[in-house]
C-alpha cells in the first residue's frame, strides 16, 4: 500500500500537525441574560446559565475575559410590567440593556466587544418579535421600533447590534438610523438565516419571550428552505450588514458553508439553547460525554465555515479545557 492514511494519525503530535481546524477563545461569543433585579436567577432549562443583574453581569464578564472570551452578546429580560403593545421599553435609552452596556463599557472599554440582541419579543405584551395588529405581526411599524432600539444600544456604547427579529428591511432602516444619529462605527451582525421551529425553547424560558398566540412562522424562515435563506442573507449585506449569522447552527451547516462560499464577510453561527440543553440533559442522564460532544459540535460549526460561534457552552468549555 503506497497510501496509508494512518501514517498521519499515528501520534498526538502528528495529528496536531495535520489538524485543519482551530477552535480558539476568540471564535466564541458568550450570551448573557440581563434582569432588572440585582443578583442571579437560575434558568432551569439552561443549566449553568443564569439571568444576572448589572453587577453580577460585570463580575461574570470579568471572569470570562480572564478565560479569553472577549465578546458578550446581551439579551434583556425586562419585568413583565414593562411589556407593552408598542414595546416601548425596548427603545428606552434608560432601559435595561443601555444601562448594562454603559456599565460594561465603563468597566472594560475596548477590551470587550459588546453585542446586543435587537428584537422586540421580550418587550411586547404578545411575546412576538414585532408589534401586532390583531393576529398579524406588522412589518414596518416593527422595523421603526427596532431601528430606535438599535440607536439606543449604539448610544449606550454597543460595538455591534444584532437584530434577530426577521422583519423585512430592518437592516437598511437600522443602518440609516445609525448613520443619521451619528453612530457610523456601530456594526450590524444580522441574524440573516433564522429558521422557525423547536430550537429556541429554553431561550424563551430564559428571556420570558414565548409568543402568547400563534408561532413565529410568518417571519422566521421555513426549515425546508435553503435558497430563501441565502437570498435574504445577500440582501442583508446590500442593506448594510457587516456580518451574517446562521441559526440554529448544527441543522444549518449547509447554509454556513454556502454563505462562506458566496460572501466575503465574517460568518457567525448560533449554537442555540436547544442544541446546548439537549447535550446537558443527556449528560445528566449519563448517556453522553458532554466534553467531547460539545467539542465536536463546535468543531463541526467551525469546519463548516463559521468565524464566530455564539454558544452557551463557551465559558465552561474554556474553564474545563474541553477545547
Ligand atoms: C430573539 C431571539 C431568540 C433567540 C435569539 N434571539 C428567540 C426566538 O427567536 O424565539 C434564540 C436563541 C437560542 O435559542 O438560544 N428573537
Ligand atoms: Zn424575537
Amino acid at each position: 500500500m503506497l497510501i496509508r492514511s494512518r501514517r498521519l494519525r499515528a501520534t498526538a503530535a502528528i495529528r496536531d500537525l495535520v489538524a485543519e481546524t482551530d477552535l480558539l477563545p476568540r471564535n466564541l461569543i458568550q450570551g448573557h441574560f440581563i434582569q432588572p433585579r440585582e443578583g442571579s436567577t437560575e434558568i432551569s432549562s439552561l443549566p449553568g446559565i443564569a439571568r444576572n443583574g448589572v453587577q453580577a453581569t460585570l463580575k461574570q464578564v470579568e471572569a470570562d475575559l480572564k478565560l479569553g472570551i472577549r465578546t458578550a452578546l446581551l439579551f434583556g429580560v425586562p419585568e413583565p410590567a414593562h411589556k407593552s403593545p408598542d414595546a416601548a421599553a425596548a427603545f428606552d435609552a434608560a432601559g435595561l440593556i443601555p444601562v448594562t452596556v454603559k456599565a460594561l463599557k465603563q468597566a472594560f472599554g475596548q477590551d470587550l466587544v459588546v453585542m446586543t440582541d435587537v428584537c422586540l419579543c421580550a418587550y411586547t405584551d404578545t411575546g412576538h418579535c414585532g408589534v401586532n395588529r390583531g393576529a398579524e405581526i406588522v412589518n414596518d411599524p416593527s422595523v421603526a421600533a427596532l431601528a430606535r432600539m438599535a440607536v439606543a444600544h449604539a448610544e449606550a456604547g454597543a460595538d455591534i447590534v444584532a437584530p434577530s427579529d426577521m422583519m423585512d428591511g430592518r437592516i437598511k432602516a437600522m443602518r440609516e438610523a445609525l448613520e443619521v444619529a451619528g453612530f457610523t462605527n456601530t456594526g450590524i451582525l444580522s441574524y440573516a438565516v433564522k429558521h422557525a421551529g423547536a430550537y429556541y425553547g429554553p431561550f424563551r424560558e430564559a428571556a420570558d419571550s414565548s409568543p402568547k398566540f400563534g408561532d413565529r412562522r410568518s417571519y422566521q424562515m421555513d426549515p425546508r428552505n435553503a435558497r430563501e435563506g441565502l437570498r435574504d442573507a445577500l440582501l442583508d449585506l446590500e442593506e448594510g450588514a457587516d456580518a451574517l449569522m446562521v441559526k440554529p447552527a448544527l441543522p444549518n451547516l449547509d447554509l454556513i458553508w454556502r454563505l462562506r462560499e458566496q460572501t466575503l464577510c465574517p460568518i457567525a453561527a448560533y449554537h442555540t439553547s436547544s442544541e446546548y440543553s439537549t447535550v446537558k440533559a443527556a449528560a445528566r442522564l449519563g448517556w453522553v460525554d458532554e466534553a467531547n460532544l460539545f467539542r465536536e459540535h463546535l468543531l463541526a460549526i467551525r469546519r463548516a465555515g463559521a468565524d464566530w460561534i455564539v454558544t452557551y457552552a463557551a465559558r465552561e468549555a474554556l474553564q474545563k479545557h474541553w477545547i
